[in-house]
């Protein structure tokens, strides 16, 4: 039976081993393998919330994530691992590469319950997609503090400029390009 505790204070340790990533994914699976359990003490720690941290610290992010459907997000990096497991619903990833003049799409995903855990590269810049009609729901466990990770950096869909990240521009971005991509059907 998951227990959120254990899973935090297994993280933690997970971190400062010497295969962060290999073990937390592990946990990772291990927390996915019931995910009835998973969703229900998800929800308890934090009903209703979008985004909403489970736990943080310098080494470790824990955070479940709900993402409406028909949304999308503008270009964005984390610069620290993520992990990503999907409960609900679907989430594409776009995944970028910086060529001379800007970025290009390197590969296309879609995660989903049943494609795993994801391991997303520290150096990964990313955008999100969720389908029309079915909200996502997931968890990301992160190699690092991504509430306070500074030098960040966010696209300006319009100008393809790239910007010093802060969730508020992210969070407007994101709200133009959702709206954009609903009118459009
Ligand atoms: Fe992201």
């Amino acid at each position: 039976m998951f227990d959120l505790k254990t899973f935090i204070e297994d993280c933690k340790k997970a971190v400062l081993s010497d295969q962060p990533q290999k073990q937390v994914k592990t946990l990772m699976e291990d927390a996915f393998s019931d995910p009835k359990a998973l969703q229900q003490a998800l929800e308890v720690a934090s009903p209703g919330k979008s985004v909403a941290p489970l736990y943080s610290d310098e080494n470790l992010t824990i955070l479940r994530v709900a993402t409406p459907a028909n949304f999308l997000s503008p270009i964005h990096n984390h610069l620290m691992w993520a992990m990503i497991g999907i409960l609900e619903g679907e989430e594409k990833n776009y995944l970028y590469r910086r060529t001379n003049d800007g970025l290009e799409v390197e590969q296309e995903l879609v995660l989903k319950a049943e494609t795993g855990i994801f391991s997303l590269r520290a150096d990964a810049i990313h955008a999100i997609e969720t389908p029309p009609g079915q909200e996502m729901c997931g968890l990301h466990v992160y190699g690092g503090n991504i509430l306070q990770r500074s030098s960040r950096s966010v696209w300006d869909p319009e100008t393809k400029e790239e910007l010093p990240y802060n969730f508020e521009q992210l969070m407007g971005f994101a709200k133009t390009l959702s709206a954009e991509r609903a009118a459009a059907g």
